[in-house]
């Protein structure tokens, strides 16, 4: 280091005896004085004297708790910082004669602002927040975030993370009520969902062919009397209630039949009519 020094001051004197009069062109690491070039300090040293015709600049070690970090021709050296145990500061990184102390804050908590001079108590990340341990060990701001889209967080914690929500479909389920950044996917069975939909389906499958078949009965007066005794039966599927006992089919005919018909059959009253006649005389007979 000292020889290369020396051998950069050499070159300067040259270039100044090059370049005699106000025009002084230095190196980098040196500094003009009184129309000379003298060195300027290494990192971790401090100027003691300039450099004169027949010496060189006088450089010493930065004293203990003190650093200097370029090539200076100061003559001081600055104080490392110091971590105030009362701001929740903490020591991360000594300093040395060439670099300043690192400070950071005290497990659970984080810098109050991005100078970071104090620190500030870790709140418990709220319902949709989630714990970041990256954050955390960072220690330079809040250590919680914001659940994203496909996470949720329900609780009120200092250490729970954002969970993902659960995924129906892997259970061979089926989303019931969506996710949100607070409250999980609630998932239900696909079958039941399936069956709430086919029996109302089959529901009106039944009506509809009881219905066709009553137009039939009706419209053909001969096809009527070999299926008229069908009829009954479907009626009462239709109702889902129905009982098939002997003695309700009679109360149920008589309330329903000329309902369904008056819907299916609008406008012709004459049919109804039979209808109600031949199933009158049905009755009977049974
Ligand atoms: C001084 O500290 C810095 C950073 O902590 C490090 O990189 C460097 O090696 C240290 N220097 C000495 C001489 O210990
Ligand atoms: C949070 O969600 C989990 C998973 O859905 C559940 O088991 C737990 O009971 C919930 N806790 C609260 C406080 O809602």
């Amino acid at each position: 280091m000292k020889k290369l020094g020396l051998l950069g001051l050499l070159g300067a004197v040259l270039l100044g005896c090059w370049e005699p009069g106000d025009a002084i062109r230095c190196f980098d690491k040196q500094y003009e004085h009184k129309g000379k070039c003298c060195n300027r300090c290494q990192p971790g040293e401090k100027l003691v004297s300039e450099c004169s015709d027949t010496e060189y600049s006088d450089c010493t070690r930065c004293e203990s708790g003190h650093y200097q970090q370029s090539w200076t021709k100061e003559r001081h050296c600055t104080p490392h910082d110091i971590c105030e145990d009362n701001a929740g500061l903490i020591v991360k990184t000594q300093g040395n004669a060439t670099h300043n102390t690192v400070c950071q804050c005290q497990d659970g908590m984080h810098c109050s602002d991005t100078s970071c001079q104090t620190c500030v108590e870790n709140q418990p990340c709220q319902r949709g927040f989630g714990f970041v341990a990256a954050k955390a060990v960072d220690r330079m701001s809040s250590p919680c975030e914001p659940c994203a889209e496909g996470t949720f967080s329900n609780v009120s914690s200092k250490t729970e993370p954002c969970y993902r929500w659960t995924s129906c479909e892997e259970k061979g389920l089926v989303v019931k009520v969506k996710g949100t950044d607070s409250s999980d996917v609630i998932c239900e069975s696909g079958k039941r969902s399936s069956l709430s939909v086919l029996i109302p389906i089959t529901a009106v499958v039944i009506t509809c062919l009881v219905g066709i078949c009553i137009y039939f009965l009706v419209h053909t007066e001969e096809g009527g009397c070999s299926c008229l005794p069908l009829t009954p039966a479907p009626l009462q599927i239709e109702e889902g209630r129905g009982n098939p006992t002997e003695n309700q089919q009679p109360m149920e005919d008589g309330e329903d039949m000329p309902h369904v018909q008056e819907t299916l059959l609008k406008g012709q009253p004459v049919a109804q009519e039979d209808g109600k006649e031949s199933r009158m005389s049905e009755q009977e007979k049974l």
